[in-house]
């Protein structure tokens, strides 16, 4: 408990800072191409996230090789944690509830604290074969796939899913979270936008709020929580103590720290020195060519908070040599010390 004496005034904030920091969960969202292993390490390092979800394994008619677990989740290899102690679920994508069973055993079996099921990815190719969010036209659909992991996982293991409102409308998303529920899922996290809403502005919290009210399983919120006001209006908005961050998490790499202490994001160096620790994985780790087109996804989102990352950004855009743009980001740092 925070000490508080009796000469304090227990004012509106710091009765929500109570709250925050006693009862809210905050969990790294999966992205693919994006929050790999490394940068789970980089940011689970440096923040308090209570749980990262990976980018999704792609389930087809075959039991996957033990190494697509591995490369998917690397954590497996050390109690599917990353560096810094944050447990890591992994995700399948398919539409085959007998396959999807299959290879959330195998997952579990290696060692993932429960699997995470993904209903809610847009990408054509993925919809086209019945994978994501196509899935959510077709609440029986999703309560077989659910229920054919559940009923297939060790009781001890949550199974959870993630969706959107829908695919293109919000028709459905009520039924699709009972179905969901009735399937036997842990939990339930909601991208509070339909498909064909894409990433546009806004998420529509509010929907998360009647999900809420209408099933029994916790719910998490997900969708534009870029800092801590985003985070109480989110959590007024649907009554939800669990959040799910995703891009904020690139753009202001202190995410957890800015919501949960109401504080502002990391300085300029501080983010340059969290390059370096990038730049150093990928040298090491054998990615030092796919380095120049990793860095600038980054930068891509941090420009969004940092006008130094945009600058760094367009002198480097054209660069293809690691080495160069090393050289660039150390002169830099040595500008922002
Ligand atoms: C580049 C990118 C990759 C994503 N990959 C996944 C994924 O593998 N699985 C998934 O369930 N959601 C995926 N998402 C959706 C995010 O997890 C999240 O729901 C979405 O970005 C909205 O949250 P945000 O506003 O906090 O970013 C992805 C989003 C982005 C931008």
């Amino acid at each position: 408990m925070l000490p508080i004496s009796s000469g304090d005034v227990l004012t509106v904030k710091s009765a929500s800072l109570l709250f925050m920091r006693h009862a809210m969960r905050l969990i790294l969202a999966p992205m693919e191409g994006v929050m790999d292993h490394d940068m789970r390490d980089l940011l689970t390092g440096i923040n308090t996230f209570d749980l990262c979800v990976t980018e999704f394994v792609r389930v087809t008619n075959t039991l996957l090789p033990n190494r697509v677990f591995y490369r998917i989740c690397p954590e497996l290899l050390q109690g599917a944690k990353t560096a810094s102690g944050t447990p890591v679920r992994l995700q399948l994508l398919g539409s085959s509830p007998e396959y999807m069973a299959l290879n959330a055993v195998r997952a579990v079996e290696l060692g993932s604290p429960g699997i995470d099921i993904n209903f809610g990815c847009p990408a054509k190719g993925v919809n086209k074969s019945r994978g994501g969010a196509i899935l959510l036209r077709d609440p029986e659909e999703l309560y077989r796939i659910v229920k054919a992991v559940r009923d297939a996982v060790p009781a001890q293991w949550p199974v959870t899913a993630k969706i959107r409102l829908g695919y293109e409308d919000k028709l459905l998303f009520l039924e699709n979270s009972r179905a969901i529920e009735q399937a036997g899922a842990s939990e339930l996290a909601v991208h509070a936008r339909t498909k064909t809403e894409g990433y546009r502005p806004p998420a529509h919290w509010e929907y998360i709020g009647k999900i809420r009210e209408n099933i029994n399983i916790p719910v998490i919120a997900n969708g534009e929580i870029w800092n801590h006001e985003d985070a109480r209006r989110c959590m007024d908005a649907s009554g939800c103590s669990d959040l799910m961050l995703g891009r904020s998490s690139l753009v202001t790499p202190n995410i957890t720290t800015m919501i949960r202490e109401s504080t502002g994001p990391m300085s300029w160096y501080s983010v340059l020195q969290l390059i370096l620790q990038l730049s150093d994985r990928d040298r090491k780790n054998g990615k030092w060519q796919y380095h120049p087109a990793r860095l600038k996804q980054w930068l891509n989102y941090l420009r969004k908070a940092y006008p130094e990352a945009q600058s760094l950004f367009e002198r480097i855009r054209s660069c293809k040599e690691s080495e160069v743009i090393l050289e660039t980001i150390y002169l830099d740092l040595a500008r922002a010390a």
